[in-house]
């Protein structure tokens, strides 16, 4: 009988994380500090990040211990199971092995505990008391409302508007593991103040709230700011993933022929991802695909470019690629995957031709997660479900060239807490997003007169 699961036991769960950045052909462009268009140092950053997470973004070390605290809280859930997807493979009769790495399993449904209880270990041990960040529809911000819980620390954050009063349950959630959860723009900043004096009914968005959560974070004592995804350290703690995948194919003898997860910062995707792309650095066959929404679509429709993180303008500049820090993404179920840039590390691979990009209709990811869902049972995450029509369009291929592949994917969580979009889907709510080219190109005006990379 072929396994269906592959488990690794709690003594085999990787003790490093894997950092790419030892391994690139061409280094990356560094990120530039917005005032003086020079390099960032690390002191420019300390007042957002404690200087221990700052070491690790500029680390050029391949491989970055695991403190045992972090993976005592780790062991809570993972290593996460390798599944097989053996009814869904039946339904697409396509000459595909799918296999799914379940992040679902974590306590708050998501990857995101991954690099959220790191972030708040790391935060403790530098002495700080207290963490502001800003989150979409939720999954990051009850991430670290848990993890910071995990470590004693107080955590408050800011939630896009329209998701705090249109997706109550991850508030709950974050209120359940202590934390504060404001609605943003709000009046707790200079920068939501603003925002509110110009559009008193402004629905939100995450470049508001991230400018808000770092304002907060170096406007208050022994506070800092935490990101979710985007940045080396995010996607240095994501690569736990991967690292357990290429284990687990080790344990049953395979290699995928394809990796694939969605991208919206691009945090889940570089986690199971970096590390193939090592082994292909280094020679191996294997393809990598990043699935983003057509209605958001940096990798497929942006250009590789400076820009800020946030709408404020007070990040460093990132080279990335980027639809412009003023892009106003529709508001698509998929609330993780409306960000403006991508993160430097799979922006950087992209270029290099290291790994692909594909964009995918709203529509034509629920169809795939509402299959899936009926198929495996799982109902996946309206993010995750981008990842699953990347899956069904490869195993599409497979068979039109009659050529067998072995794919892997990230599930990155699942979509319990996002019944509301499904309902929207399953009643016909949804319809299918174009984006105007005109649109891309005035939001791409805000950010010609930047460095470039
Ligand atoms: C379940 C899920 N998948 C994917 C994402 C996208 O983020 P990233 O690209 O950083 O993995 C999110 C973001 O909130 C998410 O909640």
């Amino acid at each position: 009988m072929e396994a269906r699961k592959v488990v690794l036991a709690d003594h085999e769960i990787p003790k490093q994380w894997y950092n790419i950045q030892a391994d690139l052909p061409k280094p990356m462009s560094p990120p530039l500090h917005p005032g003086t268009g020079k390099p960032v140092g690390p002191e420019d950053l300390a007042p957002v990040f404690p200087m221990n997470l700052i070491e690790q973004e500029v680390s050029q070390q391949r491989w970055i211990d695991i403190p045992g605290e972090v993976l005592d809280k780790y062991l809570i859930w993972r290593p996460s199971p390798l599944c097989r997807a053996t009814n869904f493979e039946k339904l697409l009769d396509a000459p595909v092995k799918i296999y799914y790495k379940y992040e679902g399993s974590s306590p708050a449904g998501s990857h995101k505990p991954n690099t959220a209880i790191a972030q708040a270990y790391y935060n403790k041990a530098f002495g700080i008391k207290r963490l502001a960040t800003e989150t979409g529809a939720g999954q990051w911000g009850s991430a670290l409302a848990m993890a910071c819980r995990m470590f004693d620390l107080e955590c408050r954050v800011y939630m896009v508007r329209v998701s705090y009063e249109q997706k109550p349950y991850r508030r709950m959630m974050m209120n359940t593991w202590g934390a504060e959860c404001i609605p943003s723009p709000s009046d707790r900043t200079e920068a939501g103040r603003q925002i509110l004096a110009a559009h008193p009914d402004s629905p939100g968005s995450l470049g508001i709230a991230i400018s808000e959560a770092v304002e907060d974070a170096v406007t208050h004592e022994n506070s800092r700011y935490s990101l979710g995804s985007v940045l080396n350290h995010v996607l240095l703690h994501q690569t736990i993933i991967g690292l357990e995948a290429q284990k687990q194919f080790e344990k049953i003898g395979l290699y995928p022929d394809v990796v694939i997860g969605c991208a919206g910062g691009g945090s889940n995707f570089a986690g199971i991802s970096l590390p193939f792309v090592r082994d292909k650095i280094h020679g191996k066959q294997v393809r990598v695909i990043g699935a983003e929404p057509a209605s958001c679509p940096t990798m497929t429709r942006g250009p590789f470019a400076y820009d800020f993180g946030d709408l404020a303008m007070k990040t460093p500049l990132l080279p990335m690629y980027t639809l412009g820090h003023d892009f106003m993404p529709a508001p698509i179920h998929a609330g993780g995957l409306r960000y403006h840039g991508m993160a430097p590390i799979v922006s950087h691979l992209l270029r290099e031709g290291l790994i692909e990009a594909a964009a995918y209709d709203q529509i034509e990811t629920f169809e795939s997660g509402v299959r899936w869902a009926r198929a495996e049972g799982i109902i996946p995450a309206p993010e995750t479900n981008h990842a699953i029509a990347a899956v069904v369009a490869e195993a599409r291929r497979a068979k039109e060239e009659g050529k067998e592949r072995t794919i892997l994917f990230n599930f990155s969580g699942h979509g319990m807490v996002d019944m509301a979009a499904y309902d929207a889907y399953l009643s016909g709510k949804l319809s299918p997003y174009q984006l105007p080219d005109e649109e891309i190109n005035r939001a791409l005006k805000a950010i010609e007169n930047l460095p470039k990379p």
